[in-house]
């Protein structure tokens, strides 16, 4: 990172809650959303979308979202009213397919209205909860509402349901052979600042390969030409400090007889031109290959 960056650093205290607000939700994303639904005493549904969601614990599972008190008039949204009343929820995941019935749902309707009806999503009842499910989710948890934590009493204050769930419904057509949950099939959304979304498809997905057992050797292992080299990026580095051991003498005497490497090493090294290579085997999956051409 160059030194002369221009950074506004900021005081949260300093600025308007508006402000204060897209700064960190825009930051702070993409965020899933959780589309919960619940049931107040007198059984009336409500469903409505949260991006202040995560799942935080699979032992036991449970996960958290937040309705916060209105910026407005501070008064607290239904679906809050009611895991204080019916202490169950289902969390409904929410696929592209759905996502602009989803923002429907959104809309401040009042008191007892159900955004079911608004915003023509099916209601399927559930096996152990008393609030129904989305029939269009492609994964639904019905959910115990373990703890409700007030963060404030004040405009904005989030409220964090913590939900642990007692029953996954998941939609056969998204599991792959294996019969896990296929990324690509589920072609989730997820929310961002401001009025953006964004689509967990095509290009926008791709894998890191990550050794869970073992220990990368680390950026700092790399040669100091390397990890200075202003052709190769982080991402380059983070791939090659991902493996587990430096080359051997034979690798880097293997990969000099290399063609490509050949071509343009001849006599003289031309570091730019190696860093150039290295990055195209990168690009390639060919990440020993190009640690070994790094220290030649
Ligand atoms: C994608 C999306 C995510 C949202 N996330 C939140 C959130 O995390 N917390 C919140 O208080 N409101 C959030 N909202 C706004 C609520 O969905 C909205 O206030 C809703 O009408 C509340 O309904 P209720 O009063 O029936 O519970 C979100 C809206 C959308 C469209």
């Amino acid at each position: 990172m160059s030194n002369n960056e221009e950074i506004n650093s900021i005081d949260p205290n300093s600025i308007s809650q508006q402000e204060l607000h897209g700064y960190l939700l825009s930051a702070v994303a993409p965020r899933p959303i959780c589309f919960a639904s619940t049931i107040d005493k007198d059984g009336n549904v409500n469903l409505s979308p949260f991006s202040y969601f995560n799942l935080f614990s699979v032992n036991p599972p449970m996960m958290i979202f937040s309705p916060s008190r209105r910026g407005r008039d501070n008064t607290t949204k239904h679906t809050l009213d009611n895991v204080l009343e019916v202490k169950e929820t289902v969390i409904n995941i929410v696929n592209y397919d759905m996502v602009e019935q989803m923002s429907l749902s959104s809309t401040e309707y009042g008191d007892r209205v159900n955004e079911f009806v608004k915003a023509g999503f099916t209601q399927v009842p559930s096996d152990k909860v008393k609030p129904p499910r989305v029939g269009e989710a492609p994964v639904a948890f019905e959910c115990v509402v373990d703890q409700v934590i007030a963060l404030g009493d004040g405009p904005g204050a989030g409220n964090l349901v913590l939900a642990k769930v007692v029953q996954i419904h998941v939609k056969k057509a998204f599991l792959d052979a294996d019969g896990n949950l296929d990324t690509p099939k589920l072609d989730l959304v997820a929310r961002m600042g401001g009025n953006w979304y964004c689509r967990a498809n095509g290009d926008a997905l791709f894998e890191i390969p990550k050794p869970i057992r073992t220990q990368g050797i680390g950026v700092d292992m790399l040669p100091e030409a390397v990890r200075n080299s202003s052709v190769l990026t982080g991402n380059n580095l983070g791939r090659l400090g991902n493996l587990e051991e430096l080359p051997t003498k034979e690798a880097i005497e293997k990969i000099s007889e290399h063609p490509d490497v050949k071509s343009i090493v001849g006599g003289l090294k031309n570091t730019s031109e190696i860093h150039t290579l290295a990055q195209k085997w990168l690009t390639e999956g060919n990440t020993e290959d190009a640690l070994a051409l790094l220290h030649l």
